[in-house]
C-alpha cells in the first residue's frame, strides 16, 4: 500500500471514439451527428501517403465550419517514424481554430517520443496565443509501447487516455494472426482428459495481457483507458462481447470504426441499471453499517465490506459522470 493516492483521469465521458478517415470529408457530418463521445478524424493509416496533403486541408476545414457540438474532438497525426507528422502537427495547430481538444499521436514507443511532441506543440501554442491546452491521446500498439508504458503514462500532464491498437500490435510482436481484435481460431485451451479423447477447446483472449497491462498504467497515472478498433463491423455480437470484457476489464471505452458500432460500445460501457441498482443497494448498506460503528454488513446473504463500497463507488461515479454529460 503506497500513501500515494491514485490521481483522477479527465471527467468527461469516453465510451465511443468514431474514427473517419481524412481523406473522406463526407462522412465527417456524418460523424459529427452521431452518438459517440469522441471523434478522431485520422490522417494516419487510413490515409493513402499521396493523400495525406489534401487531408490535412479537409481536416482544417472541418473543424473551423462542422458544428460538432459538446463533442471531444481528436485528430490522429501521423507516427513519429514517418515524415508526416511534423507538418501534421504544424499546419492543423496553425490553422484550426481551438475547436480541436485532442491530438492522437500512433506508435508511441517510449515517453521521449510524448517529450518531442509536446515541445512541438507548446511553441505553437505560445506562438499563436492559444488558450486552451491540446490534450494528449495515444495508441498502444508496438512491442517497445507495450515495454515502456509506465514511462509512457508519466511522460507529460497533456496525456488524457490511452487506446490499445489490436492490429500494429499482433504485427510488432510477430502474432500469427490477421483479423483486427476479437478471438483468434488456434488460440484455445484443451480441456483436462486421456490424449485421442473427445475433449472442449475453450476460445481464449489473446489481448487480455496487453490490456490489463495497459489499465494498470493508467491507473496509475490518472489516464483514460480505451480498447482499440474491432474489424469486423459486420459481427456486432462479437464487437459488442470484446467492448464488456474491456469495460470489466476497466476501459471507459472502444473505438468505432463504422458508425453501427456506436450504440453498441455506448451501451457496453454505460454501467447496466441492474449493476447500478446493486452498487446504490451496497452503499445504502454500508452508510447503515456505518451508523452502527460496522465497516462489514451482509447484503443478500452476502458479506460487503468498506472495499465493497469503493467498488460500488465506481459504477455510480461512471453512471453519473455518463448521465451528467449526455
Ligand atoms: N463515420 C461516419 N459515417 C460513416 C463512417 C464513419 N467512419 N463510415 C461509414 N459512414 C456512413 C456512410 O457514409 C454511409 O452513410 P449513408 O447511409 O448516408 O450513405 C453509412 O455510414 C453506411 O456506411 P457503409 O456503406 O456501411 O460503409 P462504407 O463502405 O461507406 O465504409 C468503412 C466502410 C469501414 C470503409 C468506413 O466505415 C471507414 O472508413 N471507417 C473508418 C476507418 C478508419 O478511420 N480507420 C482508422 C482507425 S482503425
Ligand atoms: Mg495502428
Amino acid at each position: 500500500m503506497s500513501f500515494l493516492i491514485q490521481p483522477a483521469p479527465v471527467a468527461r465521458p469516453n465510451r465511443c471514439q468514431l474514427f473517419a478517415p481524412g481523406s473522406r470529408p463526407a462522412i465527417f457530418e456524418k460523424a459529427a451527428a452521431s452518438a459517440a463521445d469522441v471523434i478522431n478524424l485520422d490522417l494516419e493509416d487510413s490515409v493513402a501517403p499521396n493523400d495525406k496533403p489534401q487531408a490535412r486541408k479537409n481536416i482544417i476545414e472541418a473543424v473551423n465550419d462542422i458544428d460538432w457540438g459538446s463533442k471531444f474532438l481528436s485528430v490522429r497525426i501521423n507516427g513519429l517514424d514517418t515524415e508526416y507528422w511534423y507538418a501534421d502537427v504544424v499546419e492543423l495547430l496553425e490553422n484550426a481554430g481551438d475547436r480541436v481538444d485532442l491530438i492522437m499521436i500512433p506508435k508511441v514507443g517510449n515517453g521521449k517520443d510524448l517529450y518531442a511532441v509536446d515541445a512541438l506543440v507548446t511553441a505553437i501554442e505560445r506562438a499563436k496565443g492559444r488558450t486552451k491546452p491540446i490534450g494528449f491521446e495515444i495508441i498502444i500498439e508496438t512491442a517497445a509501447g507495450a515495454q515502456n508504458i509506465d514511462e509512457i503514462a508519466a511522460s507529460t500532464p497533456r496525456l488524457q487516455s490511452m487506446s490499445f491498437g489490436v492490429a500494429d500490435y499482433a504485427a510488432s510482436m510477430g502474432m500469427q494472426v490477421t483479423g483486427i481484435g476479437g478471438t483468434q481460431a488456434g488460440y484455445d485451451m484443451l480441456a483436462d482428459g486421456e490424449p485421442g479423447s473427445e475433449r472442449a477447446l475453450f476460445p481464449a483472449d489473446p489481448w487480455h495481457y496487453p490490456i490489463v497491462r495497459m489499465v494498470a498504467a493508467c491507473r496509475q497515472h490518472g489516464i483514460l483507458p480505451v480498447d482499440g478498433p474491432f474489424g469486423d463491423f459486420s459481427d456486432d455480437d462479437a464487437y459488442r462481447a470484446q467492448a464488456r470484457r474491456s469495460a470489466i476489464l476497466g476501459c471507459v471505452g472502444k473505438w468505432a470504426i463504422h458508425p453501427k458500432q456506436v450504440a453498441i460500445a455506448n451501451e457496453a460501457f454505460t454501467p447496466a441499471p441492474e449493476i447500478v441498482a446493486k452498487a446504490r443497494a451496497i452503499l445504502d448498506a454500508m452508510a447503515e453499517a456505518e451508523k452502527a460503528g460496522q465497516g462489514a454488513a451482509v447484503l443478500d446473504g452476502k458479506l460487503i465490506d468498506i472495499a465493497s463500497a469503493r467498488q460500488a463507488q465506481v459504477v455510480v461515479s461512471q453512471v453519473d459522470l455518463i448521465e451528467g454529460a449526455t
